[in-house]
């Protein structure tokens, strides 16, 4: 019986919701240059053109609920606590489709974890708050210090993901690593495969087709999210009870 499994998620979960992806054809980065909107100095530059970019991508999420994907995790977190164990989901993805799908189900908001930020908050410059974040982060002044110093409260290329400690904690005592919708091509994400095969856990692949670190696990499963993760997730609730 699996007890412990770590499941990381990549912008193809929310693909059939209706979010772009970075990397397919007419992703973000077909459409923007990351280094215009996805980096600290692009903000220094222009904090306009980012807060533009960002904001554009929060309303984006108003029209957009979860799919069976991101519902059968949360049936899945809350699963694995039932029977002692736990189903860690740890995102790349600064939309909020696991969090609406966890609170629905009644998950344990200790696991989901952002690893890239969220675009439901903002970063305070002055006062290093994390309030929620209005229509625009852009001239908004902060509502716990009232500086205008806002940005959005997402990683950047070239910052540091959040929660690395607590992560790598999670894999190296997981059994089972799961990636779902995600390309494999930014690090440190791309890495956990190896870092939970070395540490001694199955580890399988869930994505549209197979992604570039598709041979450093040990299973796989292609096809649209919404039909592989429900159908694993449905597999693995039935070797919990
Ligand atoms: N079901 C499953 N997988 C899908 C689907 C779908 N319906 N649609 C697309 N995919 C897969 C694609 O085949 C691709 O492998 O999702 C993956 C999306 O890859 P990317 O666009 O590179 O997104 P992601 O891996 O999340 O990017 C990682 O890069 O730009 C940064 O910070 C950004 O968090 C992001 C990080």
């Amino acid at each position: 019986m699996t007890q412990n499994i770590v499941v990381l998620t990549g912008a193809g979960i929310s693909a059939e919701s209706g979010l772009a992806t970075f990397r397919d054809s007419d992703g973000l980065w077909e459409n923007h240059h990351v280094e215009d909107v996805a980096t600290p100095e692009a903000f220094r530059r222009d904090p306009e053109l980012v807060h533009r970019f960002y904001d554009a991508r929060r309303a984006s999420l108003d029209g957009v609920v979860p799919n069976a994907a991101h519902h059968a995790l949360a049936r899945l977190q809350v699963a694995a606590r039932e029977h002692g164990g736990r189903a860690l989901v740890v995102t790349q993805n600064v939309d909020d489709l696991h969090d609406r799908a966890a609170a629905e189900a009644g998950a344990d908001p200790r696991d989901l974890l952002h690893m890239h930020g969220t675009l439901r908050q903002a970063w305070c410059l002055s006062c290093g708050g994390h309030p929620d974040a209005g229509r625009t982060t852009l001239n908004a002044p902060c509502p716990g210090c009232g500086a205008v110093a806002l940005r959005p409260d997402v990683v950047w290329f070239g910052e540091i993901p959040r929660h690395m400690d607590a992560i790598e904690e999670a894999l190296w005592a997981a059994d089972l690593f799961v990636s779902v919708g995600t390309s494999g091509a930014v690090y440190p994400a791309a890495g956990f495969v190896q870092l939970a095969s070395a540490a001694g856990a199955d580890t399988l692949e869930l994505n549209l087709v197979p992604s570039d670190g598709s041979a450093l696990f040990a299973r796989s499963k292609h096809g649209p999210a919404t039909d592989v993760v429900p159908a694993w997730v449905e597999e693995t609730l039935a070797t919990l009870s």
